[in-house]
């Protein structure tokens, strides 16, 4: 099941373009200044459709994107045809020895085989270059947002950042983590886009999907805060950043 929802995203690249979040600039910067020296060539690793990378060039470094999947690395050239894009994986990245100063993964860490990853982030940094992971939760202190992440059982996994032990890797300095407010600008209609974009509900079954999307939408509608027009889906996105030694 976790191969089948590492590799469910491809199917529906536009949609993800077009509904998932991006990411504040401060948690961007907060990331890069991880690193021992200037950040100047940015990996943006499992770089999907281009959500982080147009962050990242927007912050005048660098980037090239790795994504293994063909059709979101399609939809990331169509949108940023500037950004050197190449198909790969964590485990085997198709870049040089000491080729970049940082190393960004959005929301896809917990898709990697951690060990293999490691070593291959490790060998295409510069030494004192720095891995910055980043997922965009939702904000649990708001409570209509809480329970609607709750009805629909589809939040991202957070494996990863949960058990912070597995953030610590040979050939880095202990992870440091921080958090940033963000949010989303949503409808009913276009936060039940996004959520259908998550591994979960790709690959549940239609049936299920449906019966998840119908009570989501039911209770979008009953609550005041979300009832009428255009709403922020309130977001935290949490970075873990590690120095290579
Ligand atoms: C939730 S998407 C995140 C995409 C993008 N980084 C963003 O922030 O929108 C997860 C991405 O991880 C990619 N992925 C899954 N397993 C991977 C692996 N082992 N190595 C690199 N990328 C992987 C998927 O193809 C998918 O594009």
């Amino acid at each position: 099941m976790h191969a089948r929802r590492a590799s469910s995203f491809g199917g529906q690249a536009a949609a993800y373009a077009e509904h998932r979040p991006d990411y504040p600039r401060t948690a961007l910067e907060w990331g890069m200044a991880g690193a021992g020296h200037q950040v100047r060539d940015v990996l943006d690793l499992a770089a999907g459709t281009g959500k982080l990378t147009a962050g990242l060039v927007a912050t005048g470094r660098t980037v090239t994107a790795v994504e293994p999947d063909a059709e979101m690395l399609a939809e990331l050239t169509r949108l940023l045809p500037d950004v050197p894009a190449r198909l790969g994986r964590a485990e085997d990245i198709p870049l040089p020895d000491g080729s970049v100063d940082a190393v960004f993964v959005g929301q896809a860490l917990h898709w990697f085989d951690l060990p293999a990853a490691f070593a291959e982030i490790h060998r295409v940094l510069r030494p004192g270059g720095v891995l910055a992971a980043l997922w965009n939760h939702q904000d649990e202190s708001v409570a209509w947002a809480n329970e609607f992440s709750r009805l629909l059982h589809a939040g991202v996994n957070r494996g990863v950042t949960d058990g912070e032990q597995h953030l610590n890797a040979a050939g880095f300095e202990p992870f440091e983590k921080s958090e940033f407010p963000h949010s989303h600008r949503r409808t009913t209609d276009s936060l039940l886009a996004t959520v259908s974009t998550h591994s979960a509900l790709l690959v549940a079954e239609p049936a299920d999907r449906a019966q998840l999307l119908a009570r989501a939408r039911a209770y979008l509608d009953a609550v005041p805060e979300t009832a009428s027009g255009e709403f922020d889906y309130p977001l935290r996105t949490i970075v873990a950043r590690l120095r290579r030694s």
